[in-house]
């Protein structure tokens, strides 16, 4: 269903091959594990996967960090249970305003933004099984998302702080979560 949403330029966008591989890994993740979650439907949750970072197709690279965002606003009418996923996506924990300031690149005008919005949202398993697909997949493979988070810190030479520690400790949960509700091991069902 994205190709309905993309608009007529996005291949001339320099994130836009990366950004539309990634989403169908992170959609492939979430079908396999709602596939092993008795209440969830795995097409639905293909969709989700495939949707979530749909604005990214909109923005140019320094904007990029809206992308939560205006995929909500684009779906908001048609598809609200999408545009929830958009927007949520990145925020483990929608009342952690220094992390989603983070996110935000310091943009404080956007951050404001996405924490009002988020304190409309009501959690669900999906949201959450988004949260955590997103984070274990890269444009074409998996990955444990610890093992992603001690990357990024390497490579940009930063010490994990407070927000860290929080987003880890909400990571953590949800992978235990989906663990107990696929009754395994999520990452020995993702190969990783
Ligand atoms: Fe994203």
């Amino acid at each position: 269903m994205i190709e309905q949403f993309l608009p007529a330029n996005w291949q001339l966008l320099a994130h836009g091959e990366r950004a539309y591989a990634h989403s169908h890994t992170v959609a492939n993740a979430a079908q396999k594990i709602a596939s092993h979650i008795a209440e969830l439907d795995a097409n639905k949750a293909y969709e989700y996967g495939l949707m979530h970072d749909i604005g990214k197709f909109y923005l140019s690279k320094s904007e990029i960090y809206k992308h939560p965002r205006i995929g909500y606003e684009l779906l908001r009418n048609s598809y609200p249970d999408i545009a929830t996923i958009c927007l949520t996506h990145p925020f483990p924990d929608f009342s952690n305003y220094e992390h989603i300031l983070r996110y935000s690149h310091e943009d404080e005008n956007e951050a404001r933004k996405v924490f009002e919005l988020l304190g409309n949202i009501e959690k669900n398993i999906y949201i959450e099984l988004i949260q955590f697909c997103d984070k274990i997949s890269r444009m074409n493979d998996y990955i444990r998302w610890e093992d992603k988070l001690q990357w990024y810190l390497e490579t940009y030479n930063l010490d994990p702080d407070e927000i860290t520690n929080q987003y880890s400790r909400h990571l953590k949960r949800i992978k235990q979560k989906l663990d107990t509700l696929t009754n395994m091991n999520v990452y020995t069902l993702m190969g990783i």
